[in-house]
């Protein structure tokens, strides 16, 4: 796979059996990243997508040979309407009674009004983890208030993939679904055009999503302190890119915990561009 050089008319196997599903819509800053892993005759979808969507993501898993009733869990890390967005009509279109949705009660309360079907289940119930038939193990681990106080992050333990919700996200027009970022950006300034890569700097497009969305600079911290405990192989975010090597991921944690100001102390500051 030449990952600089992917088709995203079709869906992508980031790792075997794990299927980036989402759109590439050239003229949004917020590419929104759903996930389908596979295991044996069962699926489960992370953090689903919007409403306008739903055509592009149901089309991509269906082509890789999942049908919808295989889809067994839908996970919501939160419940912003860029992933909750096109539940019903997912619901619609699974239309099965094993359906269920997995999410934290916080927020829960909240994807009720986009779902009426489903039975919804909570993490902490379920004692953090979802297993698969056969099985292999979802952990999860909660992220309190990176951004919404129910949020929680998924690690998939037969790949070591950290589905990472809206921390690493990114807000920016160029996108690519692999990072650009690399060790060489550990102690570079953000320029707007990288001098190595001769892009623009992919880094500024995250530094300015987390300012914006994270509530405050403690949350953030107390989030990759929890997310560096795992061993990881690939952070796969809802938005922006997949930090798919140690060096990238190194590098956008490193940035993420100089962050001083974010929230409501970003805006007290009167830093916003
Ligand atoms: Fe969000
Ligand atoms: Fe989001």
């Amino acid at each position: 796979m030449n990952k600089q050089d992917l088709n995203y008319k079709e869906y992508v196997e980031i790792a075997e059996g794990v299927y980036w599903v989402g759109f590439f819509d050239e003229s949004a800053g917020l590419h929104c990243n759903p996930y389908l892993i596979v295991d044996g005759k069962e699926a489960v979808l992370i953090d689903s997508g919007s409403r306008e969507d739903f055509s592009t993501v149901m089309l991509k898993i269906m082509r890789t040979g999942i049908s919808p009733g295989q889809i067994k869990r839908l996970i919501y890390q939160h419940y912003d309407p860029d992933l909750c967005g096109n539940i019903p009509h997912i619901e619609t279109l699974i239309n099965s009674r094993d359906l269920k949705i997995i999410s934290h009660y916080e927020n829960n309360i909240f994807i009720k009004y986009y779902s009426m079907q489903s039975p919804k289940q909570c993490i902490e119930q379920m004692g953090f983890h979802y297993e698969f038939g056969n099985g292999r193990r979802l952990e999860f681990i909660r992220t309190p208030h990176s951004h919404s106080p129910g949020s929680f992050v998924t690690y998939d333990t037969k790949t070591k993939i950290l589905f990472s919700s809206d921390i690493f996200g990114s807000y920016d027009n160029d996108w690519d679904l692999f990072t650009l970022i690399s060790s060489s950006c550990m102690n570079c300034t953000p320029e707007k055009i990288c001098p190595v890569t001769k892009q623009l700097c992919q880094m500024k497009g995250i530094i300015n999503f987390h300012k914006r969305i994270m509530p405050s600079k403690r949350a953030l911290r107390y989030a990759l302190d929890r997310m560096e405990e795992l061993d990881i192989s690939m952070i796969a975010p809802q938005h922006g890119s997949i930090l798919d090597t140690p060096e990238s991921q190194k590098a956008v944690i490193k940035r993420l915990r100089e962050l001083e100001y974010m929230g409501i102390d970003y805006f007290l500051k009167g830093e916003r561009t």
